[in-house]
């Protein structure tokens, strides 16, 4: 059997760098996809020492930007990868300090592009590779916390925010919802082919602080509450790891996991098939390119 490859977007920090470690050490051939050069060269070095691999790459890619995502799948070509088997969509914008949408290089905001759209560009693009694993494994990250939301829905109407109403949070949650409705609809997409796509919700994670120079006290003494209560990114880690590479979870398809490897639900919202539908038409009034990769719809 080929050596398995990884992308894991956003892999130069927290779970995604873990994973990364984590890939490798399990004899992976792992890309990492960063946006900033130099954090991602760091991470790129850590994460050959960590786990005695030198079989790690960097790729610069801001999920924000569609000319950024384009410009690296022809990369990831270019160093000659023919399949990919397992495709992380770990990275995320979530910066808690943020008063305002701010807009990305294609004009839309920042948290719905990359959390969301980005993904969604990322694996059509990347059809042609995940078809020609073996069984192409699409992972996406969703969130815990949006159990304490548990009547959000997609804004439908005005994703972006941009008639107000903006917080930070709210957009989060949403692009993480959209990402969960996203899974179960390629998936189903997906069905009767070798692909597979499946969800991971992320509990309570550290976060290293240092990141979030921009932190207030208050919010810094909050999240250090918080991480009394978290588990290590290198625990979280394991799950993704499971997902991408280990042989008990071939087929499986259309999940939404915790960190204890346990199936749970998304919600009677997410899980209407009218409202996956909906967000899924939206979705591709932003990435035409959504058609790839399955079954016409
Ligand atoms: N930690 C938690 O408690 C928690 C809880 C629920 C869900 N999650 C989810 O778990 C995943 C990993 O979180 P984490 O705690 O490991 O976060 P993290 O340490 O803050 O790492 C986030 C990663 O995403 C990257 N990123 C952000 N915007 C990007 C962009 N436009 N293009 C490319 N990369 C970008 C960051 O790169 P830079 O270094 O350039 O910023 C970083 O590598 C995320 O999807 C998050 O939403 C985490």
């Amino acid at each position: 059997m080929s050596r398995k490859i990884c992308l894991v977007t956003g892999g130069n920090a927290g779970i995604g760098k873990a994973a990364a470690v984590q890939l490798a050490r399990e004899g992976a051939e792992v890309f990492i996809a960063c946006r900033n050069r130099e954090r991602g060269e760091a991470a790129l070095e850590t994460i050959k020492i960590d786990s005695g691999s030198a079989a790690v790459s960097l790729v610069n890619m801001d999920l924000s930007s569609r000319e950024s995502i384009i410009r690296g799948c022809k990369s990831i070509r270019s160093a000659g990868v023919r399949h990919i088997d397992a495709l992380i969509h770990n990275a995320a914008d979530f910066d808690v300090t943020r008063k305002q949408p701010r807009m990305s290089s294609d004009g839309v905001e920042t948290v719905w592009s990359t959390n969301h759209l980005g993904p969604v560009l990322l694996t059509a693009l990347l059809d042609p590779e995940l078809s020609a694993s073996e069984q192409g494994r699409v992972i996406t990250v969703s969130s815990q916390g949006l159990m304490m939301h548990p009547q959000l829905q997609v804004n439908l109407e005005d994703p972006e925010f941009s008639r107000g109403g903006f917080t930070v949070e709210r957009a989060y949650y949403q692009s993480k919802l959209a990402q969960v409705m996203y899974t179960f609809w390629l998936a189903d997409r997906y069905s009767g082919t070798s692909k597979t796509a499946n969800c991971i919700r992320v509990t309570n994670v550290k976060v290293d602080l240092d990141r979030y120079p921009d932190l207030s006290d208050f919010k810094k003494r909050l999240y250090a509450l918080k991480s009394r209560f978290s588990i290590s990114p290198e625990e979280m880690a394991k799950i993704y790891t499971w997902l991408a590479i280990c042989p008990e979870v071939s087929g499986l398809s259309g999940k939404y996991f915790d960190e204890k490897r346990r199936t749970v639900g998304a919600g009677s919202w997410a899980e209407n098939p009218g409202n996956i539908r909906k967000v899924m038409e939206l979705t591709r009034r932003y990435v035409p390119e959504l058609s790839a990769g399955g079954k016409q719809s």
